[in-house]
């Protein structure tokens, strides 16, 4: 058979946000006026920030990206068969890295062509990934979708003939408050039909030491990651922040299950954002909720799964069984 031309085998949809979804601008207004303060994790990823969270991917305390890797590697060829083939792929994040890569090698050992269908908010990560997919894999064919998880799945059909193998990595899962995050996959499944699948990767509960570690790494890259997120206020939206008077803190609460970042003013700080017309002040010690990254146990997933209509299929955890990945099926 002859390979399609890569173009021909790549296309991007923009969804645009719906009516009424607030802009960073608003976010920003709003979460720094509520008490206590909040910025919303999803602004965490411009590209100074993207690059940090590429940085701490390869960081020895953040093993999570490292454990779901293992997991693929030795498991991916028994995941893709789980399902009956031909097989297509839904993503929810835009698989860069070398796990969706081993997902859609494995269905192309089973299959000759596979269409994969990425979604997320940054169009630039995801149209580099997916050329670069596309150009490795001459069966495939991508379908990428540009926009806001939530509105790409209320906006869009996404049809597919065949059966699809919907996917949630990363532990992507953990930035969602449960309620949010049960919504999310509801959102999933009424997008799916009965007998698609729902792999979803997520980190489990353990000591808080370990935890807090992968957080807060001593070289500091997770704290200029969430710092970032005031150097980015300053950049787009003409602020003042003195970022070198702030410091990263995470924190494991273990009644929530959450490790949750902060940026604290390591003393009294005056701030204006030119954008919004904004001025607050900072009282020393007081902090900004930047994160929460859920940790789950077993049964936690699969109850987080039943609340949105999936049934539990099969779990891997890596060797050490710091992560798992869990295959749901969507009911009827
Ligand atoms: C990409 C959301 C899975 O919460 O573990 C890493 C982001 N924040 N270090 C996580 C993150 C600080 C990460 N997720």
């Amino acid at each position: 058979m002859l390979a399609t031309a890569v173009a021909d085998r790549f296309e991007l949809v923009t969804v645009p946000p719906r009516r009424g979804v607030p802009s960073f601008a608003e976010e920003v207004g709003s979460g720094l006026r509520a008490t206590p303060m909040r910025l919303s994790s999803k602004y965490l990823y411009d590209e100074v920030g993207s690059a940090l969270f590429d940085a701490i991917t390869r960081l020895p305390e953040y093993y999570l990206t490292r454990a779901e890797t293992e997991i693929l590697a030795q498991w991916g060829w028994q995941i893709v068969r789980m399902l009956d083939a031909p097989l297509d792929f839904l993503e929810l994040g835009s698989g860069s890295a070398a796990k969706t890569r081993r997902l859609i090698g494995e269905a192309l050992r089973l299959q000759t062509q596979l269409r994969y269908s990425p979604i997320d908010i940054s169009s630039e990560a995801i149209r580099a990934s997916s050329l670069a997919l596309v150009e490795s894999f001459p069966g495939l064919s991508v379908r990428a979708y540009a926009g806001d998880y939530f509105d790409v799945l209320r906006s869009c059909e996404l049809y597919s003939a065949r059966k699809m193998l919907a996917m949630f990595m990363g532990s992507n899962i953990g930035n969602y408050e449960p309620d949010h995050a049960a919504e999310l996959l509801t959102l999933l499944h009424d997008a799916l039909r009965p007998g698609d699948g729902l792999l979803v990767g997520a980190d489990l509960k353990k000591d808080p030491a370990t935890l807090e570690l992968a957080y807060d790494d001593p070289a500091g890259v997770t704290a200029a990651f969430n710092l970032n997120l005031l150097a980015r206020i300053n950049r787009e939206l003409d602020g003042t922040f003195d970022v070198r008077r702030f410091r990263h803190v995470a924190a494991y609460d273990e009644r929530r299950g959450s490790v949750d970042s902060y940026l604290e003013a390591r003393a009294k700080s005056d701030v204006a954002i030119g954008a919004i017309g904004m001025h607050l002040s900072l009282a020393r010690g007081e902090r900004i909720h930047t994160e929460s990254s859920y940790k789950f146990d077993d049964e936690d997933l699969i109850r987080l799964g039943e609340r949105a209509g999936f049934r539990s299929v099969s779990a891997w955890h890596d060797d050490a069984r710091r992560f798992t990945v869990r295959l749901f099926v969507r009911g009827s």
